[in-house]
């Protein structure tokens, strides 16, 4: 592991781990801390955020603030950028979503708006915001959670899929723009990991998923790639599923495949 200090030279002293409460961004939470870094984290539910935040207190000694905020709610970019406006935050973790899989039609489009207020619009305003920052100190780093359904079209899973491709796309251009200023951006592009949402929801506690992986092993590796990767697919059987699909299949085959790996997934309920 690159060394607490060197890792506090290259980014500073503070994070922002928005969805830091639970899962993915919890398991990010807790390698930053591992560095050194001390921390800001969002999510809705203040009881699981104060748990996590306790226990990272307790273990790394590393300070941690909470802001207990939905990001679908058009203030909450305004009102983290007022909580941590006494912060350098060095480093951005794009990571809440919200997600939904089923057939295209069955929601409300109220819940699509949802979506994209969150997945798209809440961490465009903050990639733009902390982003600003970064590169006028000319240090500092944002890691932003895609997925494989941003690759291709993903059948029932297809406007979440979409939103993933927005982020990764964007973190790609803005990737190459700011390491101009010093500032590294990574997208990262799992297939499935095995956070409590995703058990929870693909009702598979206790199967054997596919390529699935741990939540500390996808954020270790995305950090450990930040500065080196713009795009990552953590675990070797994501970058061979990867490779199989971008380069060997034609693009409506990956599509595809990963309709029937989702329905594999969900069963009946998808169909
Ligand atoms: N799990 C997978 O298989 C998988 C695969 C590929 C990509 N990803 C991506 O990885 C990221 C994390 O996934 P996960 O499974 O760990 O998700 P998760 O458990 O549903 O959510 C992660 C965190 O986001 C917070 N959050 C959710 N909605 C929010 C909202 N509207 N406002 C503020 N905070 C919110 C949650 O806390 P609260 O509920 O308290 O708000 C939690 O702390 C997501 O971007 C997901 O798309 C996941």
């Amino acid at each position: 592991m690159e060394g607490r200090s060197e890792f506090t030279v290259r980014y500073g002293a503070w994070a922002l781990v928005v969805g830091g409460s639970d899962g993915l961004g919890a398991a990010f939470a807790e390698e930053l801390a591992a560095r050194g870094l001390s921390l800001v984290l969002i999510a809705r539910r203040p009881a699981a955020l104060e748990g996590t935040a306790a226990r990272l207190r307790s273990v790394h000694g590393v300070q941690v603030r909470t802001v207990a905020a939905d990001l679908a709610d058009p203030q909450t970019v305004e009102l983290i950028l007022r909580r941590t406006s006494d912060l350098e935050i060095g480093l951005l973790v794009c990571d809440a979503a919200v997600t939904y899989t089923g057939p295209f039609l069955a929601p409300d489009i109220g819940e699509y708006m949802r979506m994209l207020d969150v997945n798209c619009r809440a961490f465009l305003c903050l990639m733009h915001a902390f982003g600003r920052d970064m590169a006028a100190r000319h240090r500092g780093g944002i890691v932003v959670m895609s997925s494989m359904a941003a690759f291709q079209g993903s059948p029932l899973v297809a406007v979440y899929g979409a939103t993933k491709a927005f982020l990764l796309t964007l973190a790609e251009g803005i990737g190459d723009e700011l390491s101009r200023d010093g500032v590294d951006v990574l997208a990262c592009c799992p297939a499935v990991v095995r956070t409590p949402h995703f058990l929870a929801e693909g009702n598979a506690a206790g199967r054997r998923v596919p390529l699935s992986l741990e939540p500390a092993f996808v954020a270790r590796q995305a950090v450990r790639a930040l500065g080196r990767k713009r795009v990552l697919v953590p675990g070797g059987m994501g970058k061979v599923a990867r490779f199989m699909m971008g380069r060997l299949m034609p693009r409506q085959a990956a599509v595809g495949m990963m309709g029937r790996s989702t329905r594999a997934l969900y069963g009946e309920s998808v169909r």
